[in-house]
């Protein structure tokens, strides 16, 4: 086998999915623990204090204790080179979400065991479906009360409509946890504590038919409460298939507790045997052979001042096909120019490595002189191709933002700039008006308390932020007359977006019903197609 196709085969890329505080952090820690990326785990409880949370590397993430981006990482295990593509749970930033998600290949989707699916883990959810994201469940927090099993799995399938296959069976939760039930290797994993889940830890496994050292180790009463349910899972539950489980149809169920180690490494053993190579993308020119096609990569994420010693702009992007390999030139299709793709990086939280070469499957990030967008595609063929766009969602809420010192203008334009390249807001302007007027739009509002922290702190410049009653967008896709001669309420207000396209910001949807009733051959859009 040559040596691309073998180094291709053994990427997995993930997303870890879930609603705040389930464990996603903890878990995506546990990961790397055991894939001797990181030695000890600082437990998100000590991120509070001294030790921060590896993944969580934005200053404005340790103070709120909320992941805003998503953060990328990489790490091995035995033979397997795992990308970990970690997402930010709150609402507000579900469209870093949503683009990080189109990187991916599968997703873990972590359940607090004892609230069940919660509001953002059926947002997630949906998305992942959508693209029939393979999805496996990781029932987070057994050494809690956690809610019944065959409840919480009825909750899945009813909520999430997938369909459920419990790889593993808690014994017990809370103080009288015992361990779980594997159900491949048909034996029990005994819970002992471990050394509070800083460390790997060894478990003592013990065969089903060694009925006396089972009740030795997990009590008369739980051995018979076991037999029981193993008896009903083999009997009434659905046959495992794994090709529905990468057609995600099927979500096998893994129960754990990423803060105490347990059922973590069992869990990345079976997601690696469950999982398959890296999936081929789309193009307009039918599908991209990930093994034969040379390099070929679309840019999911902008990121600037990642580090604020370096101040530089990194555009990540998930390699489709082929080999990457360091100074490669390229051709960056959307910006009509060859591009050498340099200091191609690796990162590990805040760690960042410079890379020889990547595969089919990896997330690089390459520094970024601000000539790419969300959604590029570069390839090495000069039979240059897209791939697939990445939806921009319509945002909805608005805001007009100055600098309180009117000196640091130029610097403002900057940072709102480049903030925006990120897609992290979108920037509209108003025409013709003397000193130009600056809206940002956003999907959620927490987006503009971000968007004043960076400010302030990359960018050294005080905003001020007014929000606007505006709630609904549409661009202007063809209009009858002169955009500025439309007739529209008095409430409606005309302005252009970075591209200078025009667009209308309505208060209502009967403001919209209203322009397209007053102006015949007005065609609008809520999307701001790439
Ligand atoms: P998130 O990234 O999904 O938001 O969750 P995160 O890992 O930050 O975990 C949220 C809280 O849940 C943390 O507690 C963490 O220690 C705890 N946790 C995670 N996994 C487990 C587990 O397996 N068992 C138990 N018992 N707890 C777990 P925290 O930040 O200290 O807050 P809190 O405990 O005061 O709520």
């Amino acid at each position: 086998m040559s040596n691309i196709v073998n180094e291709i085969e053994r990427r997995r890329t993930f997303a870890i999915i879930s609603h705040p505080d389930a464990g996603k952090t903890t878990l995506t820690e546990k990961f790397l623990l055991y894939g001797g990326a990181i030695r000890e785990a600082g437990t998100v409880k000590s991120r509070k204090s001294s030790k921060h949370a590896v993944s969580d590397w934005m200053e404005i993430e340790k103070q709120r204790g909320i992941s805003v981006t998503s953060s990328v990482m990489q790490f091995k295990y035995n033979d397997f080179c795992i990308n970990i593509l970690d997402t930010p749970g709150h609402q507000d930033f579900s469209e870093d979400t949503y683009r990080t998600l189109m990187a991916a290949d599968n997703a873990v989707m972590v359940i607090d065991g004892a609230k069940g699916v919660e509001a953002q883990t059926r947002k997630l959810f949906h998305v992942c479906a959508l693209r029939e994201t393979p999805i496996f469940t990781f029932v987070n927090k057994v050494d809690r009360e956690i809610r019944d099993p065959y409840e919480l799995l009825e909750e899945l399938e009813n909520e999430l409509g997938i369909k459920t296959y419990p790889m593993n069976w808690p014994i017990g939760c809370g103080m009288n946890f015992k361990g779980v039930f594997d159900r491949v290797s048909r034996e029990v994993l005994v819970f002992s504590g471990g050394k509070h889940g800083q460390e790997q830890v060894a478990v003592d496994r013990i065969g089903i038919d060694e009925e006396d050292k089972l009740i030795e180790y997990i009590g008369p009463a739980f051995y018979e409460k076991l037999m029981e349910d193993i008896e009903l899972l083999d009997y009434a539950g659905d046959e495992f298939d794994v090709e529905a489980v990468r057609d995600g149809k099927l979500s096998p169920i893994f129960f754990g507790s990423a803060l105490t180690n347990f059922g973590v490494e069992p869990f990345l053993i079976e997601f690696l045997k469950q999982t398959a190579t890296p999936t081929p993308r789309q193009s307009d020119k039918g599908e991209i052979d990930i093994y034969e096609e040379p390099f070929s990569a679309f840019v999911f994420k902008i990121q600037a001042n990642m580090n604020k010693a370096h101040r530089d702009r990194i555009a990540f992007m998930r390699i489709c096909s082929g080999k990457f390999e360091k100074g490669i030139e390229v051709n960056h299709v959307q910006g009509g120019k060859k591009v050498r793709l340099s200091q191609p990086q690796q990162f590990m939280a805040q760690d960042r490595e410079i890379i020889e070469e990547a595969y089919a499957g990896d997330i690089i990030g390459v520094f970024d002189p601000g000539i790419f967008n969300i959604g590029d595609t570069l390839c090495k063929n000069p039979n240059k191709f897209t791939f697939e766009g990445i939806p921009s969602f319509a945002p909805e809420h608005f805001a007009r933002v100055k600098p309180i010192d009117t000196m640091k203008r130029k610097q403002f334009i900057k940072g709102v700039t480049q903030i925006s390249q990120e897609g992290a807001i979108q920037v509209f302007k108003r025409p013709n008006i003397g000193v130009e007027e600056i809206i940002v739009g956003v999907v959620g509002v927490l987006q503009f308390e971000v968007l004043e922290y960076r400010m302030k702190n990359e960018y050294n410049v005080d905003i001020k932020l007014e929000q606007l009653a505006f709630s609904n967008i549409r661009w202007i896709e063809e209009s009858p007359v002169a955009v500025d001669k439309l007739s529209l309420t008095s409430d409606t207000r005309l302005v252009k977006d970075i591209k200078d396209r025009s667009i209308l910001l309505f208060q209502s949807e009967w403001g919209i019903g209203f322009a397209l009733e007053h102006n015949p051959g007005l065609v609008l859009s809520s999307i701001g197609k790439a």
